[in-house]
């Protein structure tokens, strides 16, 4: 078997395809949806992200702002920034970058984010209405995850979904949105992480695997049961094989599952796209 390409790039235009008509609509009522990003430091993948999510912003007519402090920065002036910007009625969404630099303390300035603005679903008032089941804005990765699988039409109800990744960005809030009431949830979730004993029994019995565990190649085929649908959020740059010298991008799933799984998310192409979009999306709800 050769597994079908779960298409990121594809869906996540969609995505940006209805956020473009819903930006020109408000600005049409002189609204202006703002996104604010706020980074610490100088971390090479965090700024690449933002990059990725500024340019993507411009074209769907969402205004972005960067904001960078040094990783030596006064904690009073980031606080104070983040508080300006909730004031601000011309930002509708905030995003503060992770990682932060060592020493500073990210759940800290997430609870001091309005979570009317909370694009990224990490204010523990969003997170606590996702566990609830309330209307909120959600964490981007995870809605794209369900994004995908929705557009796949993936049935998740009663089937078993396996988990790897306990983080609070994609482990534990995707298994808990799939394991709720409702359309394209219902699933029965196996949350399994860096303690989980036997993790190949587990996933051997998945019909759907969300691999978040932040582990190069670390699902293997064996892990997986044939005709499983493999969504594959992990990045990793490696040495490449094959160009010795050069680096190339890997995913938590070892390539050869494609010959096992029924469809698969690539890397890069699949996930990571989707994560961007949801932003931008999460972005205009709020605006709206
Ligand atoms: N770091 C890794 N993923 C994310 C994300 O989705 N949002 C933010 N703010 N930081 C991240």
């Amino acid at each position: 078997m050769s597994a079908k390409r779960i298409d990121g790039k594809l869906r996540a235009q969609e995505i940006h395809e209805e956020v473009a008509r819903r930006s020109e609509e408000l600005r049409g009522r002189g609204i202006v949806p703002t996104l604010a990003m706020m980074r610490v430091g100088e971390d090479p993948a965090s700024i690449v992200y933002l990059r990725k999510k500024a340019e993507a912003a411009e074209k769907v007519g969402v205004q972005s702002k960067n904001i960078v402090f040094p990783e030596d920065a006064n904690p009073e002036e980031v606080r104070q920034t983040m508080q300006d910007l909730n004031q601000d009625p011309n930002v509708h969404g905030i995003l503060l970058q992770l990682p932060l630099p060592k020493g500073w303390d990210a759940q800290v300035l997430l609870n001091l984010m309005d979570p009317a603005k909370d694009v990224d679903g990490f204010h523990p008032v969003s997170v606590g209405k996702l566990v609830r089941g309330e209307p909120t804005l959600l964490p981007c990765t995870p809605l794209g995850i369900l994004y995908l699988l929705h557009r796949e039409q993936i049935d998740l109800s009663g089937k078993v979904v396996a988990v790897i990744g306990r983080s609070n960005i994609v482990g534990r809030p995707v298994a808990n949105l799939l394991s709720q009431k409702g359309p394209g949830r219902d699933a029965t979730v196996i949350l399994l992480h860096s303690r989980s004993k036997e993790i190949p029994a587990w996933t051997s019995q998945a019909d759907v695997i969300i691999a978040a565990a932040g582990q190069a190649q670390m699902i293997t085929p064996e892990m997986v049961r044939p005709g499983a649908v493999v969504i594959d959020v992990g990045i990793h740059r490696v040495p490449n094989p094959d160009k010795p010298g050069k680096f190339k991008l890997v995913g938590d799933v070892h390539p050869d599952v494609k010959e096992v799984a029924s469809a698969m998310t690539p890397v890069p192409g699949g996930v990571g796209p989707m994560t961007v979009a949801t932003l931008l999306q999460n972005t205009v709800d709020a605006a709206e």
